[in-house]
């Protein structure tokens, strides 16, 4: 038998953390790789809390054996930083599961998982980092994977915890969809506010007229969504806790880079490709741009 471990998780920030304890809670304890030694995860949800034992190693070079399964929770802004994990971690047996954002996770992490299979992953639920290195769960953990082969491994995984995961034929139309709700939670970072800035009604038209911008590209790039889609993701806004932030704004607040490219950028530049006019786009992906990266 190889002396592989089975699974590893890279990136024990907010979601994976969630993801890390639901695999502990099933007897599934992945190895912890991160940039942060802590000895322990703690993950808060409505019934209580998991703590994941650790530690959270912080070097790649303690590890000699790459995993069957690799969950990578990283910012898409430090996967060249995970370099060196990622080449420890991943061979061509290995399976990657992708839990970020945007459409672009498998063309993004296939330069640096020596041949593994990356499978991406829409992640439907939200967390938070707490000041005191927990993470607050703030939903039901669910993914969406593409229907492949590949993706049973994550299935299998993940089978009989707290994270339900579904299957898609079209995953390419779900991970447009997730990824205009991340789109227009970027106002979010521009206003300095949370969920409930979507109750004002200026907001709920720019949102909307954004949101269209974005559907428009979305289709151009082979999604099927409907003409319904925008109202439904600003009625879902509408019906969020007022104080439900979102992950770009928690990095925006704590100074931290921003995932603006792939969650922003990315309607403007396939907009461009596709000769779409994305006028909104053309403010927003700038500043957000600016405010993460500077100078200034
Ligand atoms: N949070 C949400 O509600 C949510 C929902 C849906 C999707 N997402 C997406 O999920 C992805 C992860 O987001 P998140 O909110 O979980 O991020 P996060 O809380 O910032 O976690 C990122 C983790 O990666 C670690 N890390 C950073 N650089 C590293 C490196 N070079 N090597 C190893 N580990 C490194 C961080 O360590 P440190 O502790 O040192 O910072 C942290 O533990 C993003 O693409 C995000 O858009 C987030």
């Amino acid at each position: 038998m190889s002396d592989r471990s089975a699974i590893a998780l890279l990136g024990p920030g907010a979601i994976g953390t969630t993801i890390a304890a639901a695999l502990h809670e099933a007897g599934r304890t992945p190895v912890l790789c991160g940039r942060t030694a802590h000895p322990q995860l703690i993950l808060r949800h409505d019934e209580g809390e998991v703590t994941v034992p650790g530690p959270v190693l912080n070097k790649a070079a303690s590890l000699s054996q790459p995993c069957d399964l690799v969950f990578v929770a990283v910012k898409t802004t430090q996967d060249a930083d995970s370099a060196d994990w990622l080449a420890t971690l991943c061979d061509e047996n290995t399976v990657v599961c992708a839990l970020q954002n945007g459409v672009e996770q498998k063309t993004q992490l296939e330069p640096y998982v020596n041949g593994a299979t990356v499978v991406p992953s829409v992640v439907w639920f939200p967390a938070q980092r707490e000041p005191d290195a927990s993470v607050w769960l703030r939903g039901q953990p669910r993914l969406t994977l593409p229907d492949t082969p590949q993706a049973q491994r994550i299935v299998d995984a993940l089978s009989g915890t707290r994270c339900a995961v579904e299957l898609a034929d079209d995953f390419l139309s779900t991970a447009w969809r997730k990824l205009l709700q991340n789109a227009v939670a970027g106002l979010m970072v521009l206003s300095n506010r949370r969920a409930g800035m979507f109750s004002r009604t200026d907001i709920t038209e720019l949102a909307l007229a954004y949101l269209r911008e974005c559907l428009a590209v979305a289709r151009a790039e082979g999604a099927r969504l409907s003409d319904a889609v925008p109202q439904e993701i600003v009625d879902g806004f509408h019906r969020a806790p007022a104080d439900l932030g979102t992950s770009i704004l928690a990095d925006r607040q704590a100074n931290r880079p921003l995932e603006w490219d792939i969650r922003n950028g990315v309607i403007q530049r396939y907009g461009r490709a596709h000769a779409i006019p994305t006028p909104i786009s053309d403010v927003l992906v700038p500043l957000l741009a600016a405010g993460s990266d500077g100078p200034g």
